[in-house]
């Protein structure tokens, strides 16, 4: 097969492999995306010199193929487009939550120190994990002015793909992904490299974590619960009953009363009695109640 070349691929061949992909990971590739399949498996294909699907999709049914080879082939699978402050009213839900549930908690308990935990996930290069750190970071500068105190956070970021938890992980990105980012935040929460490109600093970085993961097997890998989950451009990776599923094991690992928040106009309802909506026509946010 000539390195440009990318077989078709016959309507019951990709349902084939739309089927075996949900199987596997709980991803739906729709019609839509048959071509970026064929694209992601043909270089597949030419890199392995495997001659056509139906010898790659033997491979992979019987397993034929490296733990590294399966995540770069699931990785060329999903979109990793994100940026900094990407979501703006979404982000201003999230940091007077936090500021008001700590203003009450230092309020019925000022002596007790207070945590809290946020979750990105499918956080792709975190630029979305550190913006919620940088929002907590610049909510205790002003707990610290207005009473004197501040909290415990961390930002856990989990995302299924390891190439793009490697960039998270070292945090150094290009001007553009800043675009977003104001130019007092970009001045005090980045150091500046050479060509263009900036690192988030230590600070932030000290307080956040990257786990690889589906987000639909969570339950292995996360223990712990967490007051804020915020998980945007995730579920459009879903079929209805799997998105359910995904608001099913979220609404678990959320704290009674913490914030949960999807991506605008990503689900119509939660179907989750456990669920309230939060009244802003600007973000999709839910209460879990407190039991
Ligand atoms: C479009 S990016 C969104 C990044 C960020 N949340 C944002 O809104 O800017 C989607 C991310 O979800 C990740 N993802 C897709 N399916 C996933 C799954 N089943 N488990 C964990 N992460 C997943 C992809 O690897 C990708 O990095």
């Amino acid at each position: 097969m000539p390195a440009y070349e990318m077989p078709d691929m016959e309507s019951d061949e990709f349902a084939l492999w739309q089927a075996f992909l949900e199987k596997r990971t709980g991803l739906w590739l729709p019609e839509s995306r048959k071509a970026f399949l064929i694209a992601a498996l043909s270089r597949h294909m030419k890199e392995k010199g495997i001659q056509n699907y139906s010898e790659l999709y033997s491979k992979l049914d019987a397993g034929a193929i490296s733990i590294l080879d399966w995540a770069s082939l699931v990785d060329s699978l999903t979109v990793h487009e994100t940026c900094y402050y990407r979501d703006i009213s979404s982000l201003n839900v999230v940091s007077s939550y936090c500021r008001n549930r700590a203003t009450e908690r230092f309020q019925a308990e000022p002596e007790k120190p207070q945590h809290f935990q946020l979750w990105s996930v499918g956080c792709s290069t975190g630029e979305e994990a550190y913006t919620l750190a940088i929002e907590m970071d610049k909510l205790n500068i002003g707990l610290n002015e207005s009473c004197g105190k501040q909290v415990y956070f961390g930002v856990t970021g989990v995302d299924i793909s390891y190439p793009s938890l490697a960039v998270a992980r070292e945090g150094i990105y290009a001007s553009r992904q800043l675009d977003f980012v104001p130019p007092v935040t970009k001045n005090s929460y980045f150091n500046r490299l050479a060509d263009e490109y900036y690192q988030i600093k230590d600070n932030i970085r000290q307080r956040t974590c990257f786990i690889q993961s589906n987000v639909l097997e969570m339950s292995t890998k996360l223990k712990q619960n967490f007051d804020v989950i915020y998980c945007q451009n995730v579920l459009i990776y879903f079929r209805q009953d799997k998105k359910q599923a995904v608001i099913e094991q979220l609404t678990q690992r959320l704290k009674p009363g913490g914030l949960l928040v999807l991506g605008h106009g990503e689900l119509t309802s939660v179907g989750n009695e456990l669920l309230t909506r939060v009244d802003n026509k600007h973000c999709l946010a839910f209460l879990r109640k407190d039991s």
